[in-house]
């Protein structure tokens, strides 16, 4: 790092030290290095979030519910401050307090642990930064080939696509999520991979995932991966299954243990999400 900046660093870390004495009490003055830091020292650390979850329970709960899913105060897995605002904004609220509401100030805490109750509250908060789930990843890359689960997904930009990619799936969903996902598919469908089956009038019968739909066409990916358009005109019926294509039986086609592997390779997709448009378009 350039030394001006390093200096200039220093001094505003005495700054806020210097300030602190001003305010907070001798005994309460604890405020380190790591509260200047920019980012939370600890990340998702699973033996941070775990000293920081007996914390909140000792400090904070009772106002922001067991879970942080919020009592007589805010819900802290859906605010803002913890999903989306700078950490260090965050720890300043949470030493600080807000002033004229019922939210106390920590000025007796060391750094340390009001970090570890950041890791924890945004563990609860976003799936990206959940302790990484326990298991072998390596070997849930071969369970992830073998059960064919790549003929319909890409994973590190190779794949089938008749289901949706899974190349950020841990930074979208949370790990209990992905799991449910994989065994029991039909629960809930990934948005814009809903089953359609389709009778033509000329008396075929065409299954896929429907990626497309206007007033006079539909767009159908077919479980052999072609893409076919039809005009409404020329169908009979058109029905929406509630089932997903995915195969149900991944409960009892996969041993424990190769679950647990394959769960542990799906929980490491946490590349940034980039959002992927769906669907095609027909022009
Ligand atoms: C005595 C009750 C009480 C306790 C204890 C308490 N809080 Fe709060 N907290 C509040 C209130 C009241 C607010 C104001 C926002 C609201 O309730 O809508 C708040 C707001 C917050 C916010 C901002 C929420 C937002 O919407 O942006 C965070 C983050 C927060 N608290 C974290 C904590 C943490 C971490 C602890 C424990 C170290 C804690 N609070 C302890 C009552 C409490
Ligand atoms: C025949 C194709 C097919 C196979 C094989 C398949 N899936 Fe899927 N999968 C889908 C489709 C279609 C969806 C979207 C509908 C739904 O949510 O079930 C999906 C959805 C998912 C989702 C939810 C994705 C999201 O963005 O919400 C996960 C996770 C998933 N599959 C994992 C797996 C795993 C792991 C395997 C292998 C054990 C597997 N799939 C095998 C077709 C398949």
């Amino acid at each position: 790092m350039d030394v001006s900046k390093q200096s200039f660093r220093n001094r505003l870390a005495l700054g806020t030290v210097a300030l602190a004495s001003a305010l907070i009490p001798a005994a309460a003055q604890n405020a380190g290095e790591s509260g200047s830091a920019a980012e939370n020292p600890f990340g998702r650390d699973p033996a941070a979030v775990q000293a920081g979850d007996e914390l909140f329970h000792e400090r904070c709960a009772v106002c922001h519910g067991q879970k942080a899913q919020g009592a007589m105060a805010a819900n802290l897995v859906r605010t803002r401050s913890v999903r989306r605002g700078s950490q260090k904004a965050l720890f300043s609220l949470i030493r600080q307090g807000i002033p004229g509401t019922d939210m106390p100030p920590q000025p007796d805490l060391p750094d340390e642990r009001i970090w570890h109750v950041i890791s924890y509250l945004r563990s609860l908060a976003l799936p990206g930064e959940q302790p990484p789930l326990q298991g072998d990843p390596e070997a849930g890359s071969a369970v992830f080939r073998q059960a064919g689960c790549a003929s319909c997904h890409i994973v590190n930009g190779t794949g089938g696509f008749l289901g949706p990619s899974l190349d950020s799936i841990a930074v979208k969903k949370a790990s209990g999520r992905i799991r449910e996902d994989v065994l029991e598919p039909d629960a809930e469908l990934a948005p814009g991979f809903e089953s359609v089956v389709v009778e033509t009038l000329d008396g075929r019968r065409i299954e896929g995932v429907l990626k497309n739909e206007d007033t006079f066409h539909v767009l159908i990916l077919t479980a052999g991966g072609e893409i076919v358009s039809l005009r409404r005109s020329e169908l009979k019926s058109l029905a929406m299954p509630p089932r997903s294509r995915m195969p149900a039986d991944y409960k009892t086609r996969l041993a424990s243990e190769d679950l647990g592997n394959l769960l542990a390779f799906l929980d490491r997709q946490r590349d940034p999400f980039t959002p992927v448009v769906r669907g095609f378009s027909v022009y």
